[in-house]
């Protein structure tokens, strides 16, 4: 159970564990509310700066047991980095999640943060709250020894008003809200294959729908076949898990007929071997988390489902294992998609696109009138933009800059590449309308939207391929290394401010 207390006491009367404030990188450190406890405190911390210990670069940290004046056990600096940059919807969650890594990884596990009366708004409040349950995620989740670190798990907020106790409060509740979705998101994406098969993912997704109170329907291999699924039933058959295709609905109880529909779907490949155009072994293991589109926009609909947003929003999960088994198919062989295109299939690593081509169909078919779509689709994207920026597409450029706005709000990084469709010729094949992977050496990253966009149509689409932002190669401050959640807390934010006049 994890537990947030607000106080307004005055900083230097909190009997805690460990207080956590930051400190800005400028002259001197200490300007702000600190300068005025540490003249009380005999100068012990303008001391430190003087040596050359206390910056404020971001990043650094500085505990400090039993400091003069204070009550706290531990008071623990953190460095902001130059004022100037500040954001607290970036920054606060940044320095909440250093100061959650830096005190668990010493058996702190209750702390309190004090924002200073310049910085206690709510938005900030949430942000800590939200850098604190993210930093406590714990990847080491099948960890027998008993060496796992205890999360935090009770946070104390000082430095409010009683004013906007109310506001405060609700803040603090959405950030869990929104912290939780992103983790179950993580949870997912870092399950190995054998434990999570497209069956058993659609049975945690059945799960966590009960839980939210999200309307679900799971789609079983016959009704796939149905639908004429022949995309995704494609890369389904050189495995022995059959695919499934889970829908979540979120209808708000306004909604009417004929209202605009956000439709969310995200890659659900649970583990792609590459099928007969196999990987090389080295790495391969990474493939397990070549379903974290899915579970981030099942971790979007947990949030949504309560933070009740106004539109109707469906997501949709194709899930397959990418396995090259003797029913598989084979490089040149064609399918016909459920939209009734003909699919060459050059590479049977390209599948992602596959599965993705009859979710967006079906979601279209659903009445989805906007799509966003997330998926771990190319080793090209990583080449392009390495682990920093999602690589981002679409077709509607208000719809688009709706979306990077909500990026930045939520502290996401997100860099457009073009789908233009000039690009279009490198996609033709010889024999059927399409095929799956594009001729030439370049754009990779861009092949592979452009072949999405034959199923959109003209419905305002945005293509995220996370690739490379899915799985932290290396822990950050905030955050340990592998699955990093990656658009969560955007497609929320997105959600709830959409507006679909775009
Ligand atoms: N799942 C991979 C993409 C991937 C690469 C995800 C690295 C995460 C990290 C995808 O299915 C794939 O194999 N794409 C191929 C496409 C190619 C055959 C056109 C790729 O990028 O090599
Ligand atoms: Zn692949
Ligand atoms: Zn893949």
């Amino acid at each position: 159970m994890f537990t947030v207390k607000l106080s307004s006491e005055a900083p230097e009367l909190i009997e805690a564990p460990a207080l956590a404030t930051w400190v800005f990188e400028q002259s001197n450190p200490l300007d702000g509310p600190l300068a005025e406890l540490d003249q009380k405190a005999g100068s012990r911390l303008k001391e430190l700066v003087e040596a050359g210990e206390l910056t404020g670069k971001a990043g650094e940290t500085l505990l400090l047991h039993y400091p003069a004046g204070f009550k706290t056990q531990r008071l623990l600096l953190l460095g902001a980095g130059k004022p100037k940059k500040f954001s607290p919807a970036i920054d606060v969650r940044q320095l909440a999640g250093l100061a959650t890594r830096f005190l668990k990884a010493r058996k702190v596990t209750e702390f309190t943060f004090w924002l200073g009366r310049d910085h206690a708004t709510p938005e900030a409040a949430q942000a800590v709250v939200e850098g604190v349950l993210l930093a406590n995620f714990d990847p080491a989740s099948y960890r027998t020894n008993g060496k796992k670190e205890k999360p935090v798990a009770d946070l104390q907020l000082v430095g409010f008003d009683a004013k906007n106790e109310k506001e405060v409060a609700a803040a603090v509740q959405r950030g869990q809200v929104i912290a939780e979705a992103q983790n179950f998101a993580r949870e997912l994406a870092n399950e190995p294959s054998n434990r999570l098969t497209p069956r058993l993912f659609a049975e945690r997704a059945t799960a966590m729908a009960r839980d939210a109170g999200l309307e679900l329907d799971v789609l079983d291999e016959a009704r796939l076949r149905e639908l004429k699924m022949g995309a995704l039933l494609s890369v389904a058959q050189g495995s022995a898990e059959p695919p499934r295709l889970v829908v979540l609905t979120y209808t708000p109880p306004t909604w009417k007929h004929g209202q605009p529909i956000l439709g969310l779907v995200g890659k659900g490949i649970t583990f792609d071997t590459g099928g007969i155009s196999i990987k090389p072994s080295d790495g391969m293991e990474k493939m397990k988390y070549d379903m974290a589109g899915g579970a981030t926009m099942a971790g979007a609909m947990r949030a949504l489902a309560a933070l009740k947003p106004a539109h109707k929003i469906i997501a949709l999960i194709p899930l397959a294992e990418n396995m090259p088994g003797s029913r598989a198919q084979k490089p040149g062989d064609v399918q016909i998609a459920m939209s009734g295109k003909s699919i060459e299939v050059i590479n049977t690593d390209a599948e992602g696109r596959l599965v993705l081509a009859d979710a967006l169909t079906y979601a279209r078919q659903l009445g989805a009138t906007h799509l966003i779509d997330a998926a771990t689709l190319t080793g090209a994207v990583v080449v392009a933009l390495g682990y920093v920026n999602v690589g981002t597409f679409g077709n509607n450029q208000k719809f688009l800059d709706a979306f990077l706005a909500s990026g930045r709000a939520a502290g996401e990084k997100f860099w457009v590449l073009p789908v233009d469709d000039d690009y279009r010729d490198n996609i033709k094949s010889a024999i059927a309308d399409i095929q799956n992977v594009g001729k030439g050496r370049g754009g990779g990253a861009t092949n592979a939207a452009i072949f999405l966009k034959e199923f959109v149509d003209d419905t305002p689409w945005i293509h995220l391929d996370i690739a490379g932002t899915a799985w932290l190669e290396e822990a950050k401050p905030g955050m340990a290394k592998g699955p990093s959640g990656v658009a969560v807390r955007t497609l929320i934010h997105f959600a709830e401010h959409f507006s679909p006049d775009a």
